[in-house]
């Protein structure tokens, strides 16, 4: 698998509403070949690209995702929070967002996202099913806070890479890749140790750091080897970085 150097975070998010068919395009139209995107599901099953619990910051309604239908979300303008050029923007359920990846042949790193009242086998069932469906393997990549819902994708899928995702990496890392096979491993950057970075790296798994929109502040984790990063926006960073890694 062949992953940029940049991974526009839950799309173009600097640019577009998080987590929307825009902010998908907005990368796409800004030269991006991955996105990351969350995805959890609504009550009835039907699982859609949101990060948050509720819709409350991201939509003009209020509410728990999980006491919501298909036919409520519809309702929801998920546009104008962030600006009115995207009023009448819907939430994306996860099978329109993957066509519209695979239209416009590009990478995406889903995170199954377990909020409360959230089921990870569930998640992880539907989301690595419909994912891969859509997108080759060398085109997908599920990442998970939740060990158990990585389990659930490993399970149903020997070959599909996964990225084990962390806050600060933990001592226990290697135990967790021992039994999922990861890809790579994700950090948040600000709490990252060189000596984690050393470990993940000589174990030839991938280090991506979260989220990243201060280059400056970055730029010494790059010469200490880091992967790739998740940022809003990838026109923050220097030319020089816009090279393919592994
Ligand atoms: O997958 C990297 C990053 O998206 C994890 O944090 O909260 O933005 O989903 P969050
Ligand atoms: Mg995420």
């Amino acid at each position: 698998m062949q992953l940029p150097r940049y991974i526009a975070h839950r799309g173009l998010s600097e640019h577009a509403p998080e987590n929307t068919l825009a902010a998908i395009q907005a990368a796409a139209d800004a030269g991006c070949e991955w996105i990351e995107l969350d995805v959890q599901y609504l009550g009835d099953g039907t699982p859609v690209i949101w990060h948050d619990a509720t819709v409350d910051r991201c939509s003009d309604g209020r509410g728990a995702l999980i006491d919501m239908t298909r036919e409520d979300i519809r309702r929801l303008d998920v546009g104008s929070w962030f600006s009115d050029d995207f009023r009448g923007e819907r939430m994306a359920l996860l099978d329109e967002a993957l066509s519209l990846v695979s239209a416009l042949d590009m990478g995406l790193n889903l995170e199954l996202k377990l909020n409360p009242g959230h089921d990870a086998e569930m998640l992880a069932g539907v989301a690595v099913h419909r994912a891969r469906q859509v997108l080759p393997q060398d085109r997908l990549l599920v990442s998970s806070f939740d060990m158990t819902a990585l389990e659930h994708a490993r399970s149903r899928d020997d070959a599909l890479a996964l990225g084990l995702l962390y806050e600060a990496v933990p001592r226990c890392w290697a135990s967790d890749a021992e039994r999922l096979r990861p890809f790579s491993v994700h950090a948040d950057w600000t709490r990252l140790e060189q000596e984690r970075l050393i470990e993940v790296q000589a174990a030839g798994l991938a280090l991506l750091c979260y989220t990243v929109n201060d280059p400056e502040r970055f730029a010494s984790w790059w010469d200490h080897g880091v992967d790739g990063v998740f940022t809003d926006d990838p026109g923050l960073f220097d030319a020089r970085y816009q090279r393919q890694t592994r």
